[in-house]
C-alpha cells in the first residue's frame, strides 16, 4: 500500500501518514491518492486510535502541484482528500514543519488539530500565482483565525511564522524540535475526548461581521494590487464566510478559483514561478560543480551601490569590509548604511540588537590591503574603464587565491577588466540594481574566461543573499540595460513624433509597470546617461550607439537632472516628491522634432504601448539570437525583478508570446517601414514565426 509519495507507519495506537514527495511534498495525484488510501487503512484498523499527518524531508506539504495546473484533474481532488480527513471518526493532528503552504495548509485545516515546529512558516500564497486558495482555504482560515487575519494572509500570500500562527489560533501548540514525538504526545492527550474540533463547523469568528470591513480592506489594497484580479477575488471568497453556509461558501470559492485559474494573470505568474527557478540552471554547468565557500566579503567603493551591496552581505551574517579611498568618503558611506538600517528600525521592522549585529558585521577601511582575507571582492567604484582596470590589477595582487573577483559595472566590458588580472577565470560581473539592498535582481555576467566554478558559486551566493540571479553574456548593457536603452529610445521617438511625456508614462504605468520611462530617468538621474553620452561622443561611439533625442542632454545642460534637482522631465515638490507635468519639456520635444523635420501627429495609447513593448521584445530576441541570454524566460525574470515590469503580465517575452508572435512581427514590420533604424531585423524571431514555434 505504501506508494512512492506517501509512507505510513503505526506506533503503539497511533497511525502516522507521512508525505514523501520530495523536495517539497507537493500534493500531486500520487500524494492525494496515497493520503486517502492510508487514511482508509487506518480507519479500518481497530488498534489505531489517533492519526498524525506529517511530511518527510524539508517540509510538510507545500501546496498543490503547480505543474498539474491547466491539465485535466485526476481524482481524487484535494477537496475530496480534505473531506475524508475532516470526516474521520478518529482524531487527526497535522504535525507541521518547514513551509506548509497553499493546499498543504488547507489540508492541515481539514484535520482536527495542528501543531508546529517553531521554525515553521505557513500561509496561503495562491495570489502569488494569480489564483485563490481552492481547497477550502478561504472558508476555513477565517473560521480559525478571524476575518482580518485571513484577509491579510490570503490577499498578501505572505507566510507567517509559528508564533504568529499560535497567537492567531491556527495552530494549537508550537515545539522547538522533535515534531513527531511531540505530535504523538499531543494526539494521545486528546484521545479521551468525546468530540474533536472540525474547522468547517466553527462559526464564532465569522459571525456579525459588517460588510464595510471588506470594502475598507479592498480600498486599502487597491493601489498595491493595481491591475490584479486574484486579491479581489480572495476578498470576495472570504466575505462568503460571513453571508453563506460553509457548503455554499465552498461553491463560491470554486467559482472564483476557476475564474482566476483561467486568467492570463495566473498563467503569467506561474510562468514567473518556474522561470525564476529555471534561471538557476545553467546548461553547461553541472549540478555537482564545486562551490567556493563564501564566508567573508569586501566591497570596494561605498557610494550609491557599494553601500547597498555591503548591506546584502551583512543581512545574511557575512562579515564585509567596505573600502573607500579617503576617510571622509568612507565615513559618509558608512553613515548612509547606518541611516538605512535605522529607518528599518524606526519602521519597527528590525530590532535594536539586530541593527547592532548588522553594523558590527560591516567594517570600513581606506587601504586596499584589507581585501586579503575576503572570499569575494566586489568592485563598485566609478564607471571608468581606466580606473576599473587599475583596481583589478591591484586586487589581483592582493586577493586570496580562490577569491571571486566581481565587478558591479553596468556598461563596461567584463573581458577587458578581467584581462588586467592574471586570473581572468576568477573575474565575473555582478550587476546589482539600485537600491542594491532592496532590488531583487542580480544580473551575473559571464566573461569569456570566467570559470564554471566561479559562475556556479556566484549564482549560489546570489541565492544566499536573497537575490534572484540571471546569467547574462558580456554584451553592451548586458540583458537588462541593453533592452532598456531601446525602450527609452523608443519613448523619446514617440515624444518627438507627438506623444506627450506624461501620456507615455501614463500608458506604461496603467499597463502595470512601477513607473513610466521618463519618471524612471528622473529617479535614476538623467546626468548618469548624459555623462555616458558625452564620453561616447569623445570616443567617437555616439552615432553607433543610436541615441535618440537631445532633449535629455538639453535638460542636463539646464541642471535638470531629475528628482535630485527637483526638476527633470517633470517638476518635483521638494518636500513631498510629488511630480507635476512640465509643459516646457513637451515644447522641447516639439522643437527637436521640427529641427529633425519630423511631422508630429496624435499618437494613441495602443501605439505607445506596442512600440514600447515590442522595442523591448525585439531587442530581447536579438539578445537570444546572439546568445547573450540563455532563454526568453530569463529575460522575463530580469524585467520583473530589476525593472518594475508587472510580474502578472509574465515579462516582456511572455507578454509578446501571449499576444501572438506572428502579430507582433507584423506590427514590428510595419513600424520598421517608417523607421528602419529603430527596428533591426531579427532572424531568430522570423524563424520562430515561420516555424510556428514558441520560446523554449
Ligand atoms: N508544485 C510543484 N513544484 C514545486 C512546488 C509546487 N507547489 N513548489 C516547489 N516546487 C518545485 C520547484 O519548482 C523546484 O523545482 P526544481 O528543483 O526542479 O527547480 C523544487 O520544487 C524546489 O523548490 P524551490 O527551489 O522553490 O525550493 P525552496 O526550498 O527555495 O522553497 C518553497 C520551497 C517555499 C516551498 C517554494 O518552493 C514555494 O514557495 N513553492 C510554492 C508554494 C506554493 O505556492 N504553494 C501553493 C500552491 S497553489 C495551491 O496550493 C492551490 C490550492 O489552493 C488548491
Ligand atoms: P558612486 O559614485 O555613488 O560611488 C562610487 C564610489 O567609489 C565613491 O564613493 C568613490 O569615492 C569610490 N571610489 C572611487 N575610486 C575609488 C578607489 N580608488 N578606491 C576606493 N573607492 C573609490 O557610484 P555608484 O553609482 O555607486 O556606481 C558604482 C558602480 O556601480 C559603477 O560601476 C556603476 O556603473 C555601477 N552601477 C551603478 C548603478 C546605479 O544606479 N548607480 C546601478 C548598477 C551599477
Amino acid at each position: 500500500m505504501n506508494n512512492q509519495a506517501i509512507k505510513y507507519e503505526i506506533k503503539e495506537n497511533i497511525g502516522i501518514i507521512k508525505g514523501a514527495n520530495h523536495p517539497v511534498n507537493a500534493l500531486s495525484y500520487e500524494v492525494r491518492k496515497g493520503l486517502i488510501d492510508s487514511l482508509q487503512l487506518f480507519l479500518k484498523d481497530d488498534n489505531i486510535e489517533g492519526i498524525i499527518l506529517c511530511g518527510e524531508g524539508r517540509t510538510f506539504f507545500a501546496g498543490a502541484d503547480i505543474s498539474e495546473f491547466g491539465k485535466p484533474m485526476q481524482s481524487p481532488s484535494l477537496n475530496d482528500v480534505i473531506f475524508e480527513f475532516e470526516n474521520s471518526n478518529k482524531p487527526i493532528v497535522a504535525a507541521l514543519h518547514g513551509t506548509p503552504l497553499g493546499g498543504g495548509l488547507e489540508l492541515a485545516m481539514g484535520c482536527n488539530y495542528r501543531v508546529a515546529l517553531s521554525s515553521t512558516n505557513l500561509g496561503l500564497p495562491e495570489v502569488k500565482l494569480g489564483i485563490i486558495p481552492g481547497a477550502g482555504g478561504t472558508q476555513r482560515l477565517p473560521r480559525l483565525a478571524g476575518i482580518e487575519k485571513a484577509l491579510s494572509m490570503i490577499t498578501s500570500g505572505t507566510p507567517i511564522n509559528a508564533k504568529d500562527a499560535l497567537n492567531s489560533g491556527i495552530v494549537e501548540e508550537v515545539f522547538p524540535d522533535n515534531i513527531i514525538e511531540n505530535a504523538m504526545n499531543f494526539i494521545k492527550s486528546k484521545l479521551s475526548l468525546d468530540n474533536h474540533p472540525i474547522v468547517s463547523k466553527l462559526s464564532e469568528k465569522v459571525s456579525n461581521i459588517q460588510s464595510e470591513v471588506f470594502d475598507n480592506f479592498s480600498n486599502k489594497i487597491q493601489k498595491k494590487y493595481r491591475g490584479r484580479k486574484s486579491p479581489l477575488c480572495a476578498i470576495e471568497a472570504v466575505k462568503a464566510t460571513t453571508t453563506l453556509t460553509f457548503t455554499e461558501g465552498l461553491e463560491k470559492e470554486r467559482e472564483l478559483f476557476k475564474l482566476c485559474h483561467d486568467s492570463k494573470e495566473s498563467s503569467s505568474l506561474i510562468h514567473m514561478f518556474f522561470s525564476e527557478r529555471k534561471a538557476l540552471k545553467i546548461p553547461d554547468i553541472p549540478k555537482d560543480t564545486k562551490i567556493l565557500p563564501i564566508n567573508s566579503a569586501a566591497v570596494i567603493g561605498c557610494g550609491t551601490m557599494g553601500g547597498g551591496i555591503a548591506m546584502n552581505f551583512a543581512n545574511v551574517g557575512i562579515p564585509v569590509i567596505v573600502i573607500e579611498d579617503t576617510q571622509e568618503s568612507l565615513n559618509n558611506g558608512i553613515k548612509i548604511i547606518e541611516k538605512n538600517y535605522s529607518n528599518t528600525v524606526s519602521k519597527g521592522k528590525m530590532s535594536d540588537s539586530e541593527f547592532k549585529n548588522r553594523m558590527s558585521l560591516i567594517k570600513g577601511a581606506t587601504s586596499l590591503e584589507s581585501i586579503v582575507g575576503a572570499d569575494v571582492v566586489v568592485e563598485a567604484v566609478f564607471e571608468e574603464m581606466k580606473l576599473k582596470k587599475e583596481m583589478f590589477s591591484r586586487i589581483d595582487k592582493l586577493a586570496k587565491e580562490n577569491a571571486i573577483l566581481a565587478t558591479n559595472t553596468s556598461t563596461l566590458d567584463i573581458d577587458q577588466i578581467a584581462e588586467s588580472t592574471s586570473r581572468p577565470e576568477h573575474v565575473i560581473g555582478t550587476h546589482f540594481f539600485s537600491p542594491a539592498n532592496v532590488m531583487q535582481l542580480l544580473e551575473i555576467v559571464r566573461g569569456k574566461k570566467t570559470s564554471k566554478e566561479v559562475i556556479a558559486s556566484t549564482m549560489k551566493l546570489a541565492k544566499n543573499i536573497k537575490k534572484t540571479p540571471v546569467l547574462a553574456g558580456n554584451c553592451d548593457g548586458f540583458i537588462g540595460n541593453r533592452m532598456f536603452h531601446e525602450y527609452v529610445r523608443q519613448a523619446h521617438a514617440l515624444a518627438e513624433e507627438g506623444a506627450k511625456v506624461s501620456d507615455i508614462d501614463r500608458v506604461i504605468y496603467d499597463f502595470g509597470w512601477a513607473m513610466g520611462p521618463f519618471a524612471v530617468n528622473d529617479l535614476a538621474g538623467n546626468d548618469v546617461g548624459w555623462r555616458i553620452r558625452k564620453r561616447h561622443k569623445q570616443e567617437g561611439k555616439y552615432d553607433n550607439l543610436r541615441y535618440t533625442s537631445t532633449v535629455a542632454d538639453q535638460l542636463c545642460e539646464l541642471g535638470r537632472y531629475g528628482q535630485k534637482t527637483n526638476r527633470g522631465f517633470y517638476i518635483y515638490d521638494q518636500q513631498t516628491r510629488k511630480k507635476q507635468i512640465d509643459p516646457e519639456v513637451d515644447i522641447m520635444f516639439e522643437k527637436v522634432a521640427k529641427e529633425k523635420g519630423i511631422s508630429r501627429r496624435q499618437i494613441d495609447d495602443n501605439e505607445i504601448l506596442h512600440r514600447l513593448s515590442w522595442a523591448l521584445f525585439n531587442t530581447g530576441c536579438m539578445i537570444l539570437e546572439e546568445g547573450y541570454a540563455l532563454r526568453a524566460s530569463d529575460i522575463d525574470v530580469t524585467y520583473a525583478y530589476g525593472y518594475g515590469y508587472p510580474h502578472w503580465r509574465g515579462g516582456p517575452m511572455k507578454y509578446a508570446e501571449d499576444y501572438g508572435l506572428e502579430k507582433v512581427l507584423e506590427e514590428i514590420e510595419s513600424f520598421r517601414t517608417k523607421n528602419p533604424d529603430m527596428w533591426p531585423k531579427c532572424n531568430y524571431l522570423e524563424e520562430l514565426v515561420k516555424e510556428n514555434k514558441k520560446f523554449n
